[in-house]
């Protein structure tokens, strides 16, 4: 793929950049970083917390030729890009949590939120990509202290925003050609080779409400195949894992 890299001093999200730019005709491959992110976007409307010089947060753009609906395997592409990438700069075994997550020693440190346009049906597709990645240790809020971590503080040596950039670029072009040329089942058997999600006890929080089961694999759909208490298996489409199980149904 052909990169042009737009940098930003900062910027609101590099997502909503990206799209924006995608509406005026940027082409495939363009790509945009914030040193900063002023409003960076996180899934469900959550803000993605992007302090200055301490983190990548990158948007990718596509225009692949694919139906609205298979949209969903960007987000496996990206996180089993972003993991490879995390785990060549930091030389620990970074893993994946359902749907999109990385983390590194159990803790989250890098985000993925896909997001698409069409201007008209049966128009072009436009994708971005936004992957935000915690490079150096910054003071999170409360709420993401016991969770969060960055890639220097876990990997316990200096590690550099340019390098993670440029690992990311590197495995997000080799991934994005994959599914290309082999399709989603491809990506999805190595995302299963990182996945820290099977077989543990997880909380879903989806948009219908909470769910409490085990973890048994991922769906050809990317969908999370969760066996509950009574034993069925049921296959949950969009939301977010919590690994273990909470009393309440709370965030964990
Ligand atoms: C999540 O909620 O885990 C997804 C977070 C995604 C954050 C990235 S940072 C770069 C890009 N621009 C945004 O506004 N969001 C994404």
């Amino acid at each position: 793929m052909n990169y042009v890299v737009h940098r930003f001093e900062s910027v609101a999200s590099t997502n909503e950049l990206a799209l924006r730019m995608a509406r005026e005709g940027a082409p495939e491959g363009t790509v945009v970083v914030g040193r900063e992110q002023t409003a960076g976007r996180g899934r469900y409307g959550r803000e993605w917390f992007s302090p200055s010089g301490l983190g990548l947060y990158l948007t990718l753009l596509l225009r692949p030729d694919m139906p609205l609906d298979n949209v969903w395997q960007f987000g496996f592409v990206a996180s089993l890009a972003a993991a490879e990438a995390v785990s060549d700069v930091s030389r620990l075994p970074a893993r994946v949590k359902w749907p999109n997550d990385v983390l590194l020693n159990g803790k989250k440190l890098c985000g993925i939120l896909v997001e698409a346009q069409q201007s008209a049906v049966g128009s072009q597709l436009c994708v971005v990509i936004g992957i935000g990645v915690n490079v150096l240790p910054s003071d999170f809020p409360p709420e993401f202290v016991e969770r969060a971590s960055s890639i220097a503080f876990e990997a316990k040596r200096p590690v550099s925003i340019e390098e993670t950039e440029n690992a990311l670029l590197a495995r997000l072009d080799s991934r994005c050609e994959e599914l290309r040329s082999r399709g989603s089942d491809a990506i999805l058997e190595s995302w299963r080779r990182l996945d820290s999600t099977r077989g543990q006890d997880v909380t879903v929080r989806t948009p219908d409400g909470i769910i409490e089961g085990t973890a048994v694999d991922v769906d050809s759909d990317g969908s999370l195949m969760l066996k509950l208490a009574d034993g069925s298996v049921v296959c949950v489409r969009a939301g977010d894992a919590v690994l273990g199980r909470t009393p309440d149904g709370s965030e964990a």
